[in-house]
């Protein structure tokens, strides 16, 4: 049984409609915090974590791993609060304006050092969306400037800190995070393994294909599909799954984020079987996630078969529509079974 180590489930009326397509895939998922408001306080945090389990039948077999929102207030008290709580597993820094709800207020995260110090102290993994906030940085090379400028010191200057470096895009992220494992890691989604940025551009403008990081070049890609499937325990998954309603993203200003957590494992598996390593899916997906945060691996197990299906042009979001991943086309590998396990 696989677990997602980067998802948005939303909130509400969206997070009764999109949880239902992780639970058929995956035991367990980091679930980030970037709501309306930000989950800034340990108290939200497990407010939220609740509304999740309420979406949850009774016998589903899922645990929501909770995350606290880093802000420009956060102080070390707050990571020691979070400490306390066992089903919060780190907190996350979203420099500001980098993406969807990055209203941290944080454009030097330098400057948070005695929040990431307590972190180091109490092994509270640190989160983070790692591209340069200044908005005079090109798009393309935000991921590298922030290595430069906040990744490097940082981790000279906190040797003991554990660090997520989620969804790299990049073949210097990918090196960067190598020279840095054990105590870094990467998640890698599915749509920077699948396309790269010709893809956004093909034949038109795709805003169903926008997310940020942005997908960056083929040579990039590659240094994603190789690192994945390398069987190197500091490359694990992580969707991204990203939803947003149609109307948010078919318009002149298209929010980021891209949907795929309806074909997540089964859009991973043709990945890996296009490679030649579709057994180092299950340690890729079930194993380096919950090796790196020190969880026990899920008992239970999902069985995918070669068996080509449609994915429907849309799915209800609340009264509005959500445009999946690869609407309207097929998807060669499917999911037959989710076992719980005892
Ligand atoms: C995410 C979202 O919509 O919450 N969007 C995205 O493009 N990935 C935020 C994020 O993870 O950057
Ligand atoms: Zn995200």
């Amino acid at each position: 049984m696989p677990d997602d180590a980067h998802l948005h489930l939303r909130d509400e009326a969206y997070l009764g409609a999109v949880l239902p397509h992780t639970l058929e895939r995956f035991g367990r998922a980091v679930v980030m915090p970037n709501l309306d408001p930000p989950l800034t306080t340990v108290r939200r945090v497990l407010d939220y974590r609740n509304r999740i389990l309420g979406h949850t039948p009774a016998g589903a077999s899922f645990v929501p791993w909770m995350t606290l929102y880093l802000h420009a207030g956060t102080e070390p008290r707050d990571i020691f609060l979070c400490a306390q709580e066992p089903s919060i597993v780190g907190a996350k820094l979203y420099p500001q304006g980098v993406t969807t709800g990055a209203q941290s207020k944080v454009s030097d995260p330098l400057r948070l050092l005695p929040v990431f110090e307590a972190m180091a102290q109490s092994r509270l993994p640190l989160l983070i969306h790692a591209e340069d906030p200044n908005p005079l940085t090109d798009p393309f090379e935000r991921e590298a400037r922030f290595i430069e400028t906040v990744l490097t010191p940082l981790c000279a200057r906190l040797p003991d800190l554990k660090i997520v470096f989620e969804h790299v895009t990049t073949r210097l992220g990918v090196e960067f995070v190598r020279a840095q494992a054990p105590r870094m890691a990467a998640t890698i989604t599915v749509h920077h393994l699948l396309f790269d940025r010709r893809a956004l551009f093909a034949g038109g403008l795709h805003p169903h294909l926008y997310c940020l990081p942005i997908p960056k070049s083929e040579a990039d890609r590659q240094a994603l599909i190789e690192a994945a499937t390398s069987g190197e325990s500091c490359f694990f998954l992580g969707t991204d799954s990203a939803p947003h309603a149609r109307a948010h993203k078919e318009c002149a200003c298209s929010a980021a984020g891209i949907y795929s957590a309806h074909a997540a494992i089964e859009l991973y598996a043709e990945v890996f079987e296009a490679t030649g390593r579709l057994e180092r899916l299950e340690s890729f997906a079930s194993r380096f996630g919950a090796e790196f945060y020190g969880w026990p691996l899920n008992k239970g197990s999902i069985t995918l078969e070669r068996n080509p299906w449609r994915v429907p042009e849309h799915y209800a979001f609340a009264g509005e529509e959500l445009v999946p991943l690869r609407a309207g086309s097929m998807v060669p590998w499917r999911l037959v079974t989710r076992e719980i396990g005892t």
